[in-house]
């Protein structure tokens, strides 16, 4: 991924969590890697509470460098990538205060982007004081999720910053999509003929598609309280994940072609009805429990977390697709946090033969399955029935195991690396366009509206579990189950 390309990296929010744990290590790996970035390119981080570039520098030391490369840092890298690091004080609720970045950025070669690490209140008044300063031209701007709270609210965002950037120029981060599994997605369905055929209605049972997290709500307790699992992980990063799943073959890998797909599928989820979301959604929140052999407490006591909270820490749903493809079909979408285990992973069930001559467990639905495991190591594996060695014939289940790091030698990219190397190279196809960002939420919607004024609180699970029973029984009732409850 050579580039001569320069440009200037503008971050707002210099000294956030995401720049110190996210963006600034990516950015360094891949200066580290040489040749990604242009050599003449340069990031100028912003912030209020720093007095200059000296202490910012010092700051980047102190937290940043840790988070990077974990077998050591190679110290002439990190020092040339220092150099590249420029800081300009701002006051963001000081719209006066962009004259300092436009003088900042005068005269400089190549694309700006500007990077939005902050809270999603600030883009808007962020966007109208890079505006007022003539800096919304021949630049980029990376908005980061939550983008909105509800439909509502995402469209505000979306109509302010889309009167200053046109939507070429708007880059939706979903970190999904930017993680190589998800490419290799993309790669295992439109690079080989053996799988499309069966990918359809015809062949295929059901779908799952599970992210779960050991990991709590950590430091941003507050946040999630206000959030809660069906807007942090359904609506994007799960919702995303199917439009892959389900989409159609694009004609080309440009951006517009994968989302115009990805987008009909999105826009042929069939409507919940709120009469129906007790039937085909199911939230739980974590009671205190124990996560590899460590006691972890429940939800509610967690900082930030108000006591009586009934916010959702996990979500099970079933979505349905309304094209000839899809048609009949369950998706089961399942996210939580505090959960068995840490994995993200796609099942895709095929149906039984249609007549067995070998006896029943060939005629048991899941004995053809894909898992595709996304994290935390990338695998694909396909279940088969065989014989089993010896007299008469008898099946049993048996798995081609395909491990993606006995191929390749060269680790994975991490995703912010690819996606902000996109942005800088002007690649859209990774971001979430506006229209496909809409029908996320209008999806959505009904449930968070039936949620909140449902005066039935969340279901409880214990931490370390895979969430509440309830979320079994909805797979029970197509006669199916969760992959771990597979024997
Ligand atoms: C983020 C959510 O978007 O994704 C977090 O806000 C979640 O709550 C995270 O922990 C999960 O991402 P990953 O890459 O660790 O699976």
């Amino acid at each position: 991924m050579q580039t001569d390309s320069s440009f200037t990296f503008v971050l707002f929010g210099g000294t956030g969590d995401l720049s110190m744990r996210k963006i600034l290590p990516a950015l360094f790996e891949a200066h580290r890697a040489g040749g990604m970035l242009a050599d003449s390119g340069k990031i100028v981080a912003v912030a209020r509470h720093i007095a200059d570039r000296a202490a910012y520098i010092d700051w980047v030391n102190e937290h940043v460098k840790p988070h990077v490369s974990k077998n050591g840092v190679d110290e002439t890298a990190w020092a040339s990538f220092l150099d590249r690091i420029e800081f300009v004080k701002i006051d963001l609720g000081k719209p006066e205060d962009f004259t300092l970045l436009r003088d900042a950025l005068s005269g400089r070669p190549g694309i700006r982007v500007f990077y939005l690490a902050t809270g999603p209140s600030l883009f808007v008044p962020i966007c109208h004081a890079l505006a007022s300063v003539g800096l919304n031209e021949n630049s980029r701007i990376v908005l980061e999720k939550p983008l909105g709270y509800d439909l509502k609210s995402s469209n505000a965002i979306n109509d302010a910053v889309g009167e200053i950037f046109a939507e070429e120029q708007i880059y939706r981060i979903d970190h999904y999509l930017g993680k190589e599994p998800v490419q290799n997605l993309l790669a295992l369905r439109f690079g080989n003929v053996l799988f499309e055929p069966l990918w359809r209605r015809e062949w295929v049972e059901s779908i799952q598609i599970t992210i779960a997290e050991e990991l709590g709500v950590e430091a941003r307790g507050d946040f999630y309280d206000n959030t809660g699992a069906l807007r942090d992980m359904v609506q994007n990063h799960l919702l995303q994940l199917l439009s892959i799943v389900a989409m159609e073959p694009p004609h080309s890998m440009d951006s517009d072609s994968v989302r115009d797909e990805k987008l009909r599928v999105l826009r042929a989820l069939k409507p919940i009805d709120p009469r129906d979301i007790g039937k085909v959604a199911v939230r739980g929140q974590y009671h205190a429990g124990v996560i590899r052999g460590s006691a972890v407490p429940a939800y509610a006591t967690e900082p930030g977390v108000k006591q009586d909270s009934t916010t959702e820490t996990f979500v099970a749903v079933k979505v349905e697709i309304e094209n000839w493809r899809w048609a009949g079909v369950p998706f089961f979408l399942r996210t939580g946090k505090r959960l068995a285990d840490r994995v993200a992973e796609i099942v895709v069930n095929f149906r039984a033969v249609p007549h067995s001559a070998l006896g029943v467990s060939a005629l048991r639905g899941g004995a053809n399955r894909l898992v595709i495991r996304l994290q935390p190591n990338e695998t694909i594996r396909l279940y088969c029935l065989a014989k089993q060695p010896g007299e008469g014939m008898n099946l049993a289940s048996v798995h081609l195991d395909l491990a993606f790091d006995r191929f390749f030698r060269e680790g994975q990219m991490e995703a912010y690396q690819r996606l902000l190397l996109d942005v800088i190279n002007g690649r859209l196809a990774l971001f979430v366009r506006r229209d496909e960002q809409e029908a996320a939420w209008r999806w959505v919607e009904p449930i968070l509206n039936e949620w909140a004024a449902s005066n039935k609180p969340p279901k409880p699970y214990a931490a370390g579990t895979w969430g509440p029973a309830a979320a079994s029984a909805m797979l029970a009732q197509h006669g199916t189950c969760w992959l771990e409850e597979e024997n």
